[in-house]
């Protein structure tokens, strides 16, 4: 839909014109996977697909709010005087957890708001809907009463909504790079320092192609909440000798040599995951930065292989989508995206292979699992802001 047509809808749904229009992006992570919330480094990009928020202020402090993605739910309203979560409220806790966080933080908002939301990333795919949906949600507040926060603190700000509010323990790289995403680059998060630094992202030549498994994500919430335990017993452990206060700093020696520490042996393979993958990320950029794709995709291809054994959160189908693209002519690294147990694989392919990828890739996929996938080709664009 563009956005003449998203007016329009705004026109059919709420009797106005809207005044103002808002996207925040996707994202598609290019390695550094579950090392987020074990202070290690991530490596993700914006994508060009996201969400966009249409808007109109009233003068009734409410908010009413419709999604073209849950048409059949029609105007959600929220009071603003009474912003607690609510299951019934569905998809709309999010941007209803942000104006509640909002306010705890001093926002005062003296009127409301009739908000059309339509996301063209596909819904529970490992892409960030809801971080896209979070972040968009801050830009308009943010936008319509002067709200005095720079956008750090509005990516801290959505991380807690999803952790406190919403209630999935996840860690902060979704909601970082769909604030501070910028077009053309890759950015590269120490997440235990908030330090970042963009990364251009010239592939020449190649392609960053999406593939979606289109298996429901079920389970993901508790098997991702039992992840991250996992991780911090293991570091529990390691604590008992060593004062180090995550994963993240440890390098490949001293694991090795203090891995033994790790009573549980599931344990230490989520935590060698954990110390490996973030060594991995640091290594791909220095790889992207010196032009040698090719090593890149080597990485991107053990970084898979450990999220299927150490950390077993990739699941047969995520597994199935790379092991069939990495037979394609063109194709130089392909691996899981995201938390795992379906969702998406991010692969690098050649552009004149394209066509022929997205074709044999399908096909076997469909023979193999019996589910069908769909492709996108991802560009990497800019964080959550106006369209003026
Ligand atoms: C989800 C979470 C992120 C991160 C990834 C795994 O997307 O929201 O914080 O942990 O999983 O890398």
């Amino acid at each position: 839909m563009n956005l003449d047509e998203l007016q329009a809808k705004f026109k059919d749904i709420f009797n106005n014109k809207n005044e103002k229009i808002f996207f925040a992006p996707g994202r598609v992570n290019l390695i550094g996977e579950h090392t987020d919330y074990n202070g290690g480094h991530v490596f993700p990009c914006a994508i060009t697909q996201g969400t966009y928020a249409l808007t109109r202020s009233i003068p009734e402090r409410k908010l009413r709010l419709f999604s073209l993605n849950f048409e059949d739910t029609g105007i959600i309203e929220i009071d603003l005087d009474n912003m607690k979560f609510d299951s019934k409220d569905n998809w709309a806790n999010y941007p209803k957890g942000v104006f509640h966080h909002l306010e705890q933080k001093g926002a005062k908002f003296d009127s409301g708001l009739e908000i059309l939301f339509f996301g063209n990333i596909p819904n529970g795919a490992g892409l960030s809907s809801s971080a896209s949906i979070e972040l968009v949600s801050c830009i308009i507040a943010k936008n319509t009463y002067g709200i005095d926060l720079d956008m750090i603190e509005l990516v801290k700000l959505s991380q807690k909504v999803e952790n406190e509010f919403i209630g999935v323990n996840s860690g902060i790289m979704d909601q970082f790079i769909i604030g501070m995403g910028k077009k053309d680059t890759a950015l590269l998060l120490d997440c235990n320092t908030l330090k970042y630094r963009y990364v251009p992202l010239i592939l020449d030549g190649y392609s960053i192609i999406i593939s979606n498994t289109n298996k429901k994500r079920t389970l993901a919430d508790s098997k991702y909440n039992e992840r991250r335990s996992q991780c911090e017993a293991a570091l529990a452990d390691i604590q008992k000798v060593l004062s180090i206060k995550s994963l993240g700093e440890l390098t490949e020696k001293e694991f090795e040599k203090y891995k033994h520490l790790i009573t549980d042996e599931t344990n230490m393979k989520r935590a060698r995951h954990a110390v490996y993958e973030n060594l991995r990320t640091l290594e791909a950029v220095e790889c992207l930065t010196a032009n040698d794709l090719e090593k890149f995709g080597k990485l991107m291809i053990a970084s898979h292989n450990s999220l299927r054994d150490d950390y077993d959160v990739a699941g047969v189908e995520l597994d199935t989508l790379v092991q069939v693209a990495l037979k394609q002519k063109g194709v130089i690294g392909s691996r899981m995206t995201g938390a795992g147990f379906g969702g998406c694989t991010v692969s690098i392919v050649k552009d004149e292979n394209i066509d022929d990828f997205i074709k044999n890739v399908g096909k076997e996929y469909q023979e193999k699992i019996g589910l069908t996938a769909d492709f996108y080709i991802a560009h990497s664009g800019d964080g959550a802001h106006e369209i003026l």
